[in-house]
């Protein structure tokens, strides 16, 4: 029996890049099954018995996803960050999880200076806003996404500056951009832009600390994950300072704390508080392509060859 690869995919991708992931599952003599947009976890459960491959975006893949999943041989995260999959338990199971990384980095850079554009020209509401040009924006991690961001902002005339415990500072220097030596050093500069990764030690590690200490205008870009933010913390700042600015795509899920921060702000007009409706960073086209083409061909390759480059470790 052909194999099926099951495409579950909570918030959908273009029908073009649908288009491409079948062509590569179907020259491979695959059958591609659909599970887009869905809205309970039951749906899920139900398309997920009979995979032998899954391509998924944020969508949960957990333990009661794997009990189900009596064929499954590989999960691709189809985008970057893979804290959606319970590797403990996928390795339990013999299940190999890739991701597919860089492939939308270019989209979520662009989101990075749309937001900023917005947030400086005051939501075009008429008053005088500022130009980016000579400003600083610091990265916390320098990977993909970060150094995408650093080269518009270098088109842009900025100054870029990083931090990234994985990557040395010749590295970091040799990019054009200057290192920093601590997460705090970061905070001393206008921008500051999150690309860490949500783990144990990134968890709710943006606090008051830090961002009381930004310069005036001080500004925090979240397009990595909403938790690694301090919820409460982020709510006192608001209170406690005028001038600051959170520029966020990753909303918390939890409706009343994002209530607690869009009262905080008082911002009527979007301009120190931008969060968007669904995460859109990397809801374009050509990410959409680049991913799920991506993940459809390292599935073809799993399975054909023997493939593990992309592999995740619990
Ligand atoms: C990623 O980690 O690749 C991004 O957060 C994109 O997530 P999405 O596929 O759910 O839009």
């Amino acid at each position: 029996k052909a194999r099926t690869v099951l495409l579950a995919t909570e918030k959908a991708f273009a029908a073009d890049a649908v288009s491409k992931i079948e062509a590569v599952t179907s020259a491979a003599g695959y059958k591609l099954a659909r599970l887009e947009n869905y809205k309970s976890k039951d749906d899920l459960l139900k398309a997920v018995a009979d995979a032998d491959a899954m391509i998924i975006r944020s969508d949960k893949v957990d333990q009661a996803v794997l009990d189900k999943a009596a064929k499954l041989k590989i999960v691709v995260r189809a985008g970057a960050g893979y804290d959606n999959i319970d590797l403990k338990a996928t390795e339990g199971k013999g299940v190999v999880s890739m991701n597919t990384p860089g492939q939308n980095a270019n989209a979520v850079a662009e989101l990075v200076f749309g937001m900023m554009i917005t947030s400086a020209r005051n939501n075009y509401d008429g008053t005088s806003g500022f130009e980016l040009v000579n400003r600083s924006i610091a990265f916390y991690g320098f990977g993909a996404v970060a150094r995408a961001v650093h080269k518009l902002a270098q088109g842009f005339g900025m100054k870029s500056f990083a931090y990234d415990p994985y990557i040395p500072a010749e590295k970091i220097a040799e990019m054009g951009a200057t290192p920093v030596a601590t997460v705090a050093g970061l905070f001393e500069h206008q921008y500051v832009s999150l690309h860490v990764p949500l783990t144990a030690e990134t968890k709710a590690s943006i606090n008051k600390e830090l961002l009381m200490k930004m310069p005036k205008g001080g500004t925090l870009i979240n397009t990595a994950r909403c938790e690694v933010v301090h919820e409460a913390d982020m709510v006192e700042v608001f209170k406690a300072r005028q001038d600051f600015c959170y520029l966020c795509d990753v909303a918390p899920d939890d409706k009343a704390a994002k209530e607690a921060m869009t009262a905080a702000v008082g911002d009527k007009f979007g301009k120190r508080l931008i969060f968007t409706a669904k995460k859109m960073g990397a809801q374009t086209l050509e990410a959409n392509d680049n991913c799920g083409v991506a993940a459809a061909n390292q599935i073809v390759a799993f399975f054909e060859k023997g493939e593990t480059r992309f592999a995740l470790k619990a």
